[in-house]
Formats: structure tokens, C-alpha cells, sequence
């Protein structure tokens, strides 16, 4: 089913003290927010801001997650740890673990099964790099990976479409480029899994969301550098 869904990526930011006070200040300014709105902070993170949002409509997820239920698996953490400390979402795939940590499609599938059969939900990154866009591979690059990343799939699952330029550069794609891969990964997703939220990524500001927002295909954001400043990740969450 697709809904409104606004997921900040803290990515490896935030101290103790410094989630205490994102919460302190975010709560109040999100309170009357119709999207789901959902926090993917640091494992060491959840508990805490679990606890911190309790009572309030804030949901809180994990930015990775084994794909195998327990054993020797040195600095990776099961699902069932992560339900146990909070955790309803996990982000897999992005394309920072791409990049940096040898993530790859086959992995990405593996952990979305793990997620789906122990109850949280998956949101799964695709997107192209600048080289591959200009070279007019986007379409292929991103069926590939969706069908690649879902094969075998057929339960509900979040899709985050970052084209890997627009990360952290201040370069967004332009909402009706967004929009049209969007729906182009739509078309490959639905046969798949069905009619699934699919958000956009990649420099998504408190001065641009709106725009992107009111695009037919984009369902919700997930957001990195602006989900680190309430008043900003607050005006997100409260777009129409
Ligand atoms: P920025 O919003 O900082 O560009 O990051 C996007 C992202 O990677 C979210 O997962």
C-alpha cells in the first residue's frame, strides 16, 4: 500500500547527547504530522531514541541488518536484536555499503528476506551513479537492481530511489527527473511486490521537499544531512 513515508538516514552521526537533544527538540515540532515518520539512527542509537519516542508518532529503524539469524558474523547485528532494542525499519542496500562495505545485490536480497521474516520493514536503495546516468544506463542499472534486490520476494517492502549524485552533493534531481525514474522503478517493482511506497533520496531539503512531495510517483523521502536538524527534518515531515 503506498503511503507517506519521511525516513531521516542519520548515517554515522549523533552522540548520546546529541540524540537526546534531536528528540528534546524534534518531538514537539512533529507532533501533528500525518506522514510516517521514521528515524534510521546508529545501532548504538535505538534504544534510545526508541525510548525517547515513545507516545509520540516517531518510528525508529536500523541502517543495516545480517542476514542470518545468529553465529559467527563478527560487527553485524540479527534482526531479532534490533526488534529487541525498538527498531521497526531497517535501510539495506545504500549505496555508501554499496560503495564502501561491498554490498551487493545478492546481499541486499539476502537481508531484505531476513528483515521480511522477522517482522521489520525494509527499505531497499537503488539508485545509479553520475557515470552510469550519462552513459544512459539508468534504466538498466535500476531494473537490475530492483529485480535483482527483490527476486524471490513477494511480501511489502519500502523502495528509496538515491541517485547517487544528488548524495550529500546539494545536487537533487529535479522533481520531474525524480519522478520519472521513479515510475520507471515502479513499473518494474509492482509486477514483483505490488503497489509499494517508494521514496526519493539525495539532497532532499526543507526548501525543495514540497516540490518533490507533489509528484505522482514519489511517495515519501528519505533524507541524510537535513534529518540531523529538527527544525528542517520538521518541515519535511509536515509537507502536505
Ligand atoms: P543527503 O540527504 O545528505 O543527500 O543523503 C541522502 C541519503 O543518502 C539518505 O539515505
Amino acid at each position: 500500500m503506498r503511503r507517506r513515508i519521511i525516513a531521516g538516514n542519520w548515517k554515522m552521526n549523533m552522540t548520546k547527547a546529541e540524540a537526546k537533544q534531536f528528540m528534546a527538540d524534534f518531538l514537539p515540532l512533529c507532533k501533528d504530522a500525518k506522514c510516517d515518520t521514521v528515524l534510521c539512527v546508529p545501532f548504538t542509537d535505538i534504544h534510545r531514541v526508541y525510548k525517547l519516542a515513545i507516545g509520540s508518532n516517531v518510528k525508529v529503524g536500523a541502517q543495516n541488518v545480517a542476514w542470518a539469524d545468529k553465529g559467527a558474523f563478527t560487527g553485524e547485528i540479527s534482526a531479532e536484536m534490533l526488534k529487541e532494542v525498538g527498531a521497526e525499519y531497517v535501510i539495506i542496500g545504500h549505496s555508501e555499503r554499496r560503495a564502501y562495505f561491498g554490498e551487493t545485490d545478492e546481499t541486499v536480497n539476502m537481508r531484505t528476506k531476513q528483515a521480511l521474516k522477522n517482522g521489520l520493514k525494509p527499505i531497499v536503495c537503488v539508485g545509479e551513479t553520475l557515470d552510469q546516468r550519462e552513459g544512459g544506463k539508468t534504466e538498466e542499472v535500476l531494473a537490475n537492481q530492483v529485480k535483482k534486490g527483490l527476486e524471490g520476494i513477494t511480501e511489502e517492502v519500502i523502495i528509496a530511489y538515491e541517485p547517487v549524485w544528488a548524495i550529500g552533493t546539494g545536487k537533487t534531481a529535479t522533481p520531474e527527473m525524480a519522478n520519472e525514474t521513479i515510475g520507471f522503478i515502479r513499473s518494474v517493482a509492482q509486477p514483483l511486490v505490488g503497489d509499494v511506497s517508494i521514496l526519493y533520496g539525495g539532497s532532499m531539503n526543507a526548501a525543495n521537499a514540497q516540490s518533490l512531495l507533489n509528484m505522482e510517483h514519489i511517495d515519501g523521502g528519505l533524507i541524510g544531512g537535513a534529518s540531523l536538524k529538527p527544525n528542517d527534518f520538521s518541515v519535511i515531515v509536515n509537507c502536505d
